[in-house]
């Protein structure tokens, strides 16, 4: 392989995702694995601007390949968002003989990447999200431990549930997407689920179901709602009005986020995580690598950033099927 590259950095940005470590562990690794060397950039695009940057060596990611969170940290930085933190980080780059960065993040992180890439830092981004909300990648690291997190939460919540005959509206993580409520619903027998992409009608969705099922003798229901609706408080004091279902809200919150990585997540992300670098090794730049069919892939950041990705209209089918 050609090898014009010498060093590349590697930073997370955005919310945090299981699997974001194994990703960084897989870059630094296969850097070394074509003598490349590999510069942590601390706390996201901050890092990049503040010269937070140092060397990493294969011992460094010894042991973090099972710990969620990130070992580079992250942040959002809105300084970067401005021409002038763009060309700063350009600067700090050039100064730490970065020929080439590898980015983990959300489509936020990735349009920086985008900037980067054109103000003359070679850029590949790689999907780190436990939303599953990047268009051009089926997959998204960390949604499969977010999945696992949120149906060991709702179990937990359904004894509690079911045990006081109470109806309990859950609110799980997604900002706008609704990948998380359809399959950790249908995974966690939601009586209903709530998410942004299909409007709903609070009495057709909502209260008819659970009321069918309280006349076929069901007392207790669990409510999945995506945070793109919100609203879980509100919505469980009309529950109990309209039902007389004692009820309550959870909000599940950043548990969502925690937790060591799945197979699937660890896997992915060593994967993603080590195309980036050889994308790098053959010149190219202002990249997503992503998951189309299972294969692991490179789209045109433009391009990738432009596609258009829905809920699986057969997911949508299997809600309406299941809790009939
Ligand atoms: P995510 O990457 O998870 O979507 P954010 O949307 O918060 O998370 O973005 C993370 C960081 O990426 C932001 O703090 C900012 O530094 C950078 N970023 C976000 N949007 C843009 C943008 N439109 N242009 C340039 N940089 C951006
Ligand atoms: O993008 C990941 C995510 O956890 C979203 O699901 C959520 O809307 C958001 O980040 C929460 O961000 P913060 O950690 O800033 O509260």
């Amino acid at each position: 392989m050609e090898n014009k590259i010498k060093t590349i950095g590697v930073l997370t940005s955005g919310g945090d995702a299981p699997g974001m470590n194994a990703a960084i562990r897989a870059v630094v690794r296969t850097g070394a694995y074509y003598g490349v060397k590999v510069c942590g950039v601390m706390r996201g695009y901050n890092g990049l601007i503040n010269g937070e940057i140092q060397d990493m060596s294969p011992r460094d990611v010894s042991e973090v390949l099972q710990r969620g969170g990130t070992c580079l940290m992250t942040a959002r930085c809105k300084e970067f968002k401005t021409k002038e933190g763009v060309e700063r980080a350009c600067h700090i780059a050039r100064v730490f003989g970065l020929d080439g960065l590898v980015v983990v993040g959300g489509d936020g992180s990735f349009r920086g990447a985008k900037d980067l890439s054109n103000a003359g830092v070679p850029t590949i981004a790689m999907p780190g999200t436990i939303d599953n909300d990047i268009n051009c990648s089926e997959y998204t690291i960390g949604y499969d431990t977010c999945l696992n997190t949120v149906k060991d939460a709702v179990d937990k919540i359904r004894d509690t549930s079911a045990s006081h005959e109470r109806c309990t509206v859950i609110e799980v993580m997604g900002r706008n997407a609704g990948y998380i409520a359809v399959e950790a619903g249908i995974a966690c027998g939601a009586d209903v689920v709530l998410f942004p992409e299909k409007e709903y009608n609070f009495d057709e969705d909502v209260l008819r179901p659970i009321l069918e099922a309280k006349s076929r003798g069901k007392k207790h229901a669990i409510v999945v709602v995506a945070e793109g609706i919100g609203g879980v408080v509100e919505m469980a004091k009309k529950i109990e009005e309209a039902t007389g279902i004692e009820s309550r809200a959870t909000i599940l919150g950043h548990i969502q986020r925690g937790g060591a990585p799945t197979v699937r997540d660890r896997l992915t992300a060593s994967r993603m995580g080590a195309k980036c670098v050889e994308l790098l090794l053959e010149g190219k730049a202002n990249r997503i690598v992503c998951m189309q069919n299972g294969q692991i892939v490179d789209v045109d950041i433009n391009e990738g950033l432009e596609m258009k990705k829905s809920i699986p209209q057969d997911m949508v089918d299997l809600i309406e099927k299941l809790t009939v």
